[in-house]
């Protein structure tokens, strides 16, 4: 079981400044649909897929899995922030049989450099501090993808290790640092 397994899901909408963190609705499929047809969202993340195929593919209600939290702004969707087990064949880990939470976060391009991605993802790791105390989060991001890494940054996650998947250099850190995640 990994650490999200032993949350109750969803929880109570997670409210902040100017944004809400809640499970998806049928409303926001074409809010998920934008996201993964965008190639400026898809360039460091394996890539836009074609607006035809992703509407083709897309579930009624998307994202609809413990661990997705949307991020509404004023009632629409401007983005994501995932919350999902490390999956153990992947390069990066902190334990010795992986399963570790990891990270993930995805804005649509007219809502960046606004600042809600730390916004959302700085809520969400502060729900998942309180509801699974001590257990750390692990992030891996490609070393080019430089809003990413300012985001990692702001976060206060600290570099474990850097290596190669995907065809480019990864940054993989951990939150917090300290004694909890060593
Ligand atoms: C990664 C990603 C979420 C970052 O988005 P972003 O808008 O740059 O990040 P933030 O929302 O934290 O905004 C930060 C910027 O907002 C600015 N800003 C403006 N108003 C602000 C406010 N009120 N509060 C905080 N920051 C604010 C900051 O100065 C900062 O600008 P800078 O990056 O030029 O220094 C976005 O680029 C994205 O979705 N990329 C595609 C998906 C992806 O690659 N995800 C990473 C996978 S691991």
């Amino acid at each position: 079981m990994t650490d999200l397994g032993l949350v109750a899901w969803p929880p109570a909408p997670i409210r902040t400044e100017r944004l809400v963190l809640r499970q998806s609705e049928a409303r926001d499929r074409a809010g998920f649909v934008a996201l993964f047809a965008s190639p400026e969202v898809g360039t460091y993340v394996g890539g836009a897929r074609s607006r035809e195929e992703v509407e083709d593919t897309m579930p009624e209600v998307p994202g609809r899995r413990p661990g997705v939290f949307v991020i509404d702004l004023d009632g629409q969707m401007i983005g994501m922030v995932t919350l999902d087990p490390r999956a153990a064949e992947r390069r990066g880990h902190i334990r010795p049989d992986g399963g570790e939470t990891e990270l993930g976060y995805l804005i649509l391009p007219e809502a960046w450099g606004r600042g809600y991605a730390v916004e959302a993802c700085a809520a969400a790791l502060d729900w998942f501090a309180g509801a699974v105390p001590g257990a750390p989060v692990v992030l891996s991001t490609q070393t080019a993808n430089e809003r990413s890494m300012r985001v990692a940054e702001k976060l206060g996650f600290t570099e474990v290790d850097r290596f190669e998947e995907y065809g480019a250099e990864q940054w993989f850190g951990v939150w917090p640092s300290g004694p909890a995640s060593a």
